[in-house]
């Protein structure tokens, strides 16, 4: 992913309860332009889930100091030295002790050691361990060494006590550290009402079996989540998936091929832009049956009829939304993905490979290419998070292109 022209701030999260309004924070700081990359204590991850700041900042978060995988790609002391800022928030009594003391026991603390970029903490603990002598002699001792302190506050406390000790807002941390009038992007997806559908679907045999895919949901739901980063208002039409709704994306589940083209139908007019990266049966059971089939013969044959096209219908309305659709191919990419964006009437199509060692269906990982009339784009393999935010802002300049021509 690229970070030109972006301030790049490492967050350390630490384990308390305030930690929850981390996916928010990030949110007002890439907001603001920031590209965020987040680093969490092992304590911190009660509170919040990895995947969920990982959704919200596009970037997988570090937590161990020594993981293999993570140390190939960027190891702890480029990552010291790639951010332009380190934000502590919440920084609990116990990390403001450790980095007062400078304890190197993990990534975070060892992260603080290794930087020269200035370090902001945002205090979030009970009252009474804000007040307690330690606490007030370890905060001293960081502001001797350059350390900024944003906050606490004062106020009502999750444990029922009223004091200092409540972290800022994410707004006002986000304000704080990258102050400026003109701090909010203009995003050509600011407010745009945005459906995507993702996951596969299941066509029902009998009440237990069905036939389906092997999508994951993940190249949709990283793409539901990119396009809300980016500001856009985002309804999720899902197959079944096991992975949690991205923050600030509103979903809306199905089942079937037919309750996903329902459900799609039901919300089209109120939408600017339709992305389909759902992985669509193309054919149902055509007589499901109403109890278990019994395995009395030795063969079966299962008699499958054409399910609806949703692409094809969306693109084909009088008014139809900038329609955006997915091409899963296993060979002639290019030309089988073009044919498809010509013959279904699209604005533009991400075409993959699928069926290889690496990208397409359920893995980490994916590459597309992306066309439109006229033009093309690749974007390389990469993780999907990342791929998605690549999409969407390719996604945002042809929205524009069109809105404005
Ligand atoms: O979910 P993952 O495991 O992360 O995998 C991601 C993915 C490979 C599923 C995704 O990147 C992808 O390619 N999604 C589209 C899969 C697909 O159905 O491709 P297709 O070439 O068969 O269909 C073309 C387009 O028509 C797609 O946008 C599809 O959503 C849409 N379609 C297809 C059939 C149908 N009945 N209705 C549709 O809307």
């Amino acid at each position: 992913m690229s970070d030109e022209g972006s301030q790049k701030i490492l967050l350390g999260v630490s384990g308390g309860i305030a930690a929850y309004k981390t996916p928010e924070l990030v949110r007002r700081l890439v907001e603001r332009c920031a590209a965020v990359q987040v680093v969490m204590t092992a304590a911190a991850a009660s509170f919040v889930t990895p995947l969920s700041l990982q959704a919200v900042s596009g970037r997988p978060v570090r937590t161990a100091l020594l993981a293999p995988e993570a140390e190939a790609g960027m190891d702890h002391i480029a990552l010291a030295r790639w951010a332009d800022h380190i934000l502590l928030a919440p920084a609990t009594a116990h990390l403001i002790a450790r980095l007062a003391h400078g304890l190197a026991d993990d990534l975070l603390t060892t992260l603080v050691l290794a930087t020269t970029a200035p370090v902001s903490i945002a205090p979030a603990m009970n009252q009474q361990m804000w007040q307690h002598p330690a606490t007030a002699a370890n905060v001293q001792v960081l502001a001797r060494r350059g350390c900024r302190l944003l906050g606490p506050a004062d106020g009502e406390q999750a444990c029922g006590e009223t004091g200092p000790g409540r972290m800022l807002e994410p707004a006002e941390i986000a304000a704080a550290l990258l102050p400026g009038p003109s701090a909010q992007p203009k995003s050509a997806l600011a407010n745009v009402p945005v459906l995507i559908t993702a996951g596969p679907t299941r066509e029902a045999i009998d009440p237990v079996r069905y036939v389906g895919n092997r999508s994951s949901g993940k190249m949709g739901y990283a793409l539901a989540a990119a396009l809300a980063r980016a500001g856009a208002r985002v309804t999720l039409v899902s197959g079944p998936s096991a992975l949690p709704c991205p923050v600030s994306v509103t979903r809306v589940r199905a089942e079937s091929a037919a309750d996903m083209h329902a459900a799609v139908m039901d919300r089209i007019a109120d939408c600017a832009i339709f992305v389909a990266a759902a992985a669509v049966a193309d054919y149902r059971p055509a007589d499901p049956m109403p109890t278990k089939l019994k395995k009395d013969a030795d063969s079966l044959t299962l008699k499958l009829v054409r399910n609806p096209d949703i692409l094809t219908a969306v693109a084909a309305l009088p008014d139809k939304p900038f329609t955006v659709g997915f091409a899963a191919e296993t060979d002639a990419v290019e030309a089988m993905a073009r044919a498809k964006l010509e013959r279904k009437g699209l604005d533009m199509i991400a075409a993959n490979e699928v069926g290889g060692a690496v990208g397409g269906f359920e893995a980490d990982d994916n590459a597309l290419l992306v066309l439109w009339p006229g033009g093309r784009r690749a974007l390389p393999l990469q993780p999907k998070p990342a791929l998605a935010t690549a999409l969407t802002q390719l996604i945002a300049e042809r929205y524009a292109a069109s809105a404005s021509g």
